[in-house]
């Protein structure tokens, strides 16, 4: 079953074609991992689906009720503190609950600090938490974990496979690390650079939870990958 489906996007900015004859399927409740170089129209991707760019050609067709997007850039709002930067996008959640995401990003202690008082990857933790707290069936993650070290790394995947678990939602994961998508993909999807195609699509069917980087599978999916993306 499919939540949203690109059919035959094309976009350009000026006389540069980023996306020609682009096509895409996202099915529900699925993650699905997306690499490719840098500038080949990633975010382009992303923010066509969440309606932010309209395509100059071809159709999204959309069953999702709504949309949660964390940036490449985390966008907080400078003069609300961190709990009520993400408390903002849903006022219905308990304190509790809010201080429970806080948690699950390691923000605690830092409830009242404002985003100038943070490091950009507290920032970035928070801007997760606040997408967290949005109720959406899909969420659309554009290199989330990309100023976080190895330990947060792997912290904030094992709290986005526990999430997903439990909210059964489908996510749009964007990243340029191969161990990301490895551990947090159903499917992950290979971009050649501009105008951007599909060059190779890997279903990965092991449960997240039982991954391990150092399975012979993942191995030979990961050298897979990096063949595609170096040449
Ligand atoms: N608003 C814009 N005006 C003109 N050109 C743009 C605009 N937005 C993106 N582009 C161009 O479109 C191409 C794709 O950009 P995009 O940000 O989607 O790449 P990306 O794959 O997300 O890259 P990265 O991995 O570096 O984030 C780039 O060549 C970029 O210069
Ligand atoms: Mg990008």
């Amino acid at each position: 079953m499919m939540i949203l489906k690109m059919n035959k996007i094309e976009k350009n900015f000026g006389s540069t074609f980023v996306l020609k004859d682009f096509s895409l399927k996202v099915n529900k409740e699925e993650i699905l991992c997306i690499i490719g170089p840098s500038g080949c129209g990633k975010s382009t991707i992303l923010n066509i689906i969440s309606g932010y760019l309209l395509p100059s050609r071809g159709e999204v067709i959309n069953k999702s009720k709504s949309i949660s997007y964390v940036f490449q850039e985390d966008r907080l709002l400078p003069w609300k503190t961190v709990y009520e930067n993400i408390r903002i996008v849903n006022k219905k959640v308990s304190k509790d609950e809010i201080k429970a995401l806080i948690e699950k990003v390691g923000l605690t202690g830092f409830e009242n600090h404002y985003p100038l008082e943070l490091s950009g990857g507290m920032r970035q933790r928070c801007s997760i938490a606040r997408a967290f707290n949005y109720e959406a069936d899909l969420l659309l993650m554009d290199e989330p974990f990309k100023s976080l070290d190895y330990n947060l790394r792997f912290h904030m995947i094992d709290q986005l496979i526990k999430l997903w678990e439990m909210k059964q939602n489908s996510i749009i994961f964007v990243t340029h690390e191969i161990d990301e998508a490895l551990l947090l993909g159903d499917r992950i999807i290979v971009l050649s650079d501009k105008p951007t195609k599909v060059i190779a699509e890997f279903e990965i069917k092991i449960s997240k939870r039982k991954r391990s980087l150092k399975d012979k599978i993942l191995i030979k999916i990961r050298n897979n990958i990096v063949d595609y993306l170096i040449r």
